[in-house]
């Protein structure tokens, strides 16, 4: 049916919304019209703390200068360059920047535009460097159980969240999927949790079941975001990282939430103290302005496919849209905001402060767990009944007519603030937080 061609400036149809439920929306739109620092600010002129940077992107804050010059002067100057055997200098020195704050031994990068295609981007060069060597029988993907790797094919194949997957046809074939790691024994866990280490260990049946000649790599978010914020267990993935190492597996560490700063190091690979083999990033690279994803890979990784005569493509891989310019000064721009303002280990100083702020909500209200790490943190409800997720939803409309921005996901709310966020910014958010909680049914 052809649409009204007379659309009133709230008329909000045509947009098909993402991951939304689109007619709640829209009988009462949330409708955010700009930002800046720590704030949005509502159409009906209210300001709301943000206390999830966008969507775990914004880690700088909103409308930072640096940022929103560097745009506006690099799509004046070069707007778009080839990113198939051309070049332009930004891409390259925005890729020497990231390697630099990268676990040593993580020395290239390779540019897309999301999470979800630093994922598959990240899965096809596994298959490709085993191929590269000689090792074509590797073809095997292990991801896990409750993983969030965003909504590619290949994301949601290796991805362990079920609503993501079960629509969706039979996905691709040869993936396994390790068990999660969220343990009834950990409920209210400060930082990392004592119990689930072994957890692991069932990636030796796995190798056991098929034989390590057939498995290309495993990936795992080193701490889960998406599915309700999973901190690894003590040892988790340092057991991960041997086993890998034993049986020729690389090891892909999904950091597109935990990298740039969340946890108080640059990525999560240097908070745990465990080197994977890949990096898949995004958000966090340009603070969220620009659309844009990194994979970052070893030398080892790199360097198996350079071989060969110089003038064939040592990848069939990439997109129009691979290092983009406007992307590449807002990356850059990004990268030097955080650096002036020590934003890529400032979650480290706030995480005793968040930490106790999180946990002094405990005692409210359908509280079932609370899990924290660096500026992130998570505070489990209770489900209603037959209901899955309807509390947490209400929690969130009425977080939001309170003036705060959290997300949920099932019943859990989630929260990461801005890296720039002030102790009483921290205070207020959770002190209205718990507000809400007393307030829902
Ligand atoms: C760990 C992880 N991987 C991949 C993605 C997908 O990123 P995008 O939405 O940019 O495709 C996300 C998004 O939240 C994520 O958290």
């Amino acid at each position: 049916m052809a649409l009204d061609r007379k659309p009133a400036p709230n008329d909000l149809r045509a947009f098909w919304m993402p991951f939304t439920s689109n007619r709640q929306f829209k009988a009462a739109p949330r409708m955010l019209v700009s930002a800046k620092d720590m704030h949005y600010t509502a159409a009906d002129g209210r300001e709301i703390l943000d206390g999830t940077a966008g969507l775990w992107c914004c880690n700088a804050g909103h409308c930072r200068p640096k940022i929103t010059e560097a745009v506006q002067n690099q799509v004046a100057e070069l707007d778009y360059a080839p990113a198939f055997q051309m070049g332009h200098p930004l891409a390259f020195e925005l890729a020497n920047r990231l390697v630099d704050i990268a676990p040593d031994g993580i020395d290239h990068a390779f540019y897309c535009n999301s999470g979800s295609e630093a994922v598959d981007t990240a899965l096809k060069i596994a298959l490709a460097y085993h191929r590269a060597r000689g090792e074509g029988t590797r073809t095997r993907l292990i991801g896990r159980e409750r993983g969030y790797h965003g909504v590619g094919f290949g994301g949601i194949s290796v991805g362990g969240i079920v609503n993501n997957r079960r629509f969706f046809g039979s996905l691709l074939a040869g993936v396994d999927h390790l068990p999660h790691t969220h343990l009834p024994e950990n409920v209210f866990t400060k930082g990392q949790p004592e119990h689930g280490a072994n957890l692991a260990d069932d990636l030796e049946r796995i190798v056991a079941l098929h034989g390590a000649e057939t498995i290309a790599a495993v990936i795992v978010e080193p701490m889960a975001g998406s599915t309700g914020v999973l901190m690894p267990p003590k040892g988790y993935l340092e057991r991960l990282r041997e086993i890998t190492r034993k049986h020729g597996i690389l090891l892909i560490f999904d950091e597109v939430i935990t990298g740039f700063g969340r946890l108080g190091s640059p990525f999560a690979a240097q908070h745990f103290g465990v080197t994977p083999d890949m990096i898949t990033c995004a958000k966090g690279l340009t603070n969220g302005v620009i659309p844009m994803g990194a994979v970052l890979t070893s030398g080892a990784i790199h360097d198996a496919f350079m071989t060969g005569p110089e003038h064939v493509i040592e990848l069939f891989h990439g997109y129009t849209y691979s290092g983009n310019p406007v992307a590449c000064a807002a990356g850059i721009a990004t990268l030097d905001t955080y650096e002036d303002e020590g934003l890529l280990t400032r979650a480290a100083e706030l995480d005793q402060h968040w930490q106790e702020a999180l946990h002094g909500l405990r005692d409210l209200p359908h509280v079932i767990d609370i899990r924290n790490m660096g500026l992130i943190g998570a505070v489990e409800l209770k489900g209603i009944d037959g209901q899955p997720g309807k509390r947490a939803f209400d929690a969130f409309l009425k977080a939001y007519e309170a003036g705060i921005l959290i997300r949920v996901t099932g019943d859990t709310i989630a929260m990461s603030p801005p890296l720039i966020i002030s102790k009483a910014q921290i205070d207020e958010l959770i002190g209205k937080l718990a507000e809400v909680l007393k307030a829902i049914d």
